[in-house]
């Protein structure tokens, strides 16, 4: 047996054991890129295979933490494919203005740069005043991050260039406070998001949504793991609600291909089409 073959059987256990022990279940995320961030944690936590990484996190919590980081990609980007806000300005915008209360769901949110950059186009579009944001993911210390809605002030500069690119109306600077290196975000826009612990792996719909983006998440899955993750959108979704893709993301294999219509091909754009197949 090679030594690659090893390291797939130890990948296998050490899922397991992390779904046995910690109740997060990566045994339906795509085998290679899981494969890649496997080995890679070993040699930054310093151990010499994944069956000696597995007895550390069984034993140890904070190693579970540590790893957690490196098994979830926590990296985001304010106004990430400007084009997707553009789309979302031009065709969700129109039809959420006629809703008198509106729910908005963020997945996978990483550390919150999609869920403030959505709130500020809201604000833009005088809608955030009705509305709510949940904007969840399964690693804790990206949502603590995301809640203290503080990023370094050297990104500030891709930021706001993204911002004028996605339609952005002011400058972006007229949302945060610069102090030292960091940009804080003003205290309205962390007030209307609700950011909360949910995996699309293993938990159920918690509210009924006009809209969901869940950006750059479903590639890190395999196929019954995003068709998991696309019916609770379905689910969660109103008649007629809207979904939106990270641009490497597509509905078109998909069981639920069905459930949607492309609103926005290009920008991942959809909306959800009656019927239940
Ligand atoms: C690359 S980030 C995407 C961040 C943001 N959506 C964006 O596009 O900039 C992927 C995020 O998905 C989250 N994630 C991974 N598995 C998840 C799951 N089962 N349920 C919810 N979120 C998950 C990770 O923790 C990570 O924060």
């Amino acid at each position: 047996m090679v030594r690659g073959d090893v390291a797939d059987i130890e990948i296998r256990l050490l899922v397991e054991a992390l779904y046995l022990r910690y109740a997060h279940d990566f045994r339906d995320y795509s085998r290679a890129s899981l494969r890649r961030r496997v080995l890679h944690a070993c040699e930054r936590m310093d151990q010499p295979t994944v069956s000696a990484l597995q007895e550390k996190v069984l034993h140890d919590e904070s190693a579970f933490t540590e790893l957690l980081q490196y098994l979830t990609v926590p990296v985001s980007e304010m106004f990430r494919d400007p084009d997707y806000y553009l789309a979302v300005r031009e065709h969700v915008v129109p039809i959420l203005r006629t809703y008198p209360s509106l729910k908005v769901w963020v997945a996978g949110c990483s550390t919150g740069e999609e869920a403030y950059s959505l709130a500020i186009l809201l604000h833009e579009e005088g809608l955030l005043e009705r509305t709510l944001l949940y904007a969840t993911d399964i690693n804790p210390r990206s949502l603590e991050r995301a809640r203290q809605g503080v990023f370094p002030l050297d990104a500030m500069k891709g930021y706001t260039a993204n911002y004028q690119r996605a339609g952005g109306r002011e400058g972006l600077a007229a949302y945060y406070t610069a102090g030292y290196d960091r940009a804080i975000f003003q205290r309205e826009l962390r007030q209307r998001i609700t950011f909360a612990d949910h995996s699309l792996a293993t938990d159920s719909v918690f509210a009924e949504t006009q809209f969901v983006s869940c950006r750059n998440v479903l590639i890190y899955f395999n196929r019954p793991l995003q068709d998991r993750a696309l019916g609770l959108f379905r689910e969660s979704l109103v008649h007629r609600g809207f979904l939106g893709l990270g641009s490497k993301e597509t509905l078109e294999f998909s069981s639920h291909a069905r459930g949607f219509e492309a609103v926005a091909q290009r920008e991942r754009l959809y909306r959800k089409v009656g019927g239940t197949t």
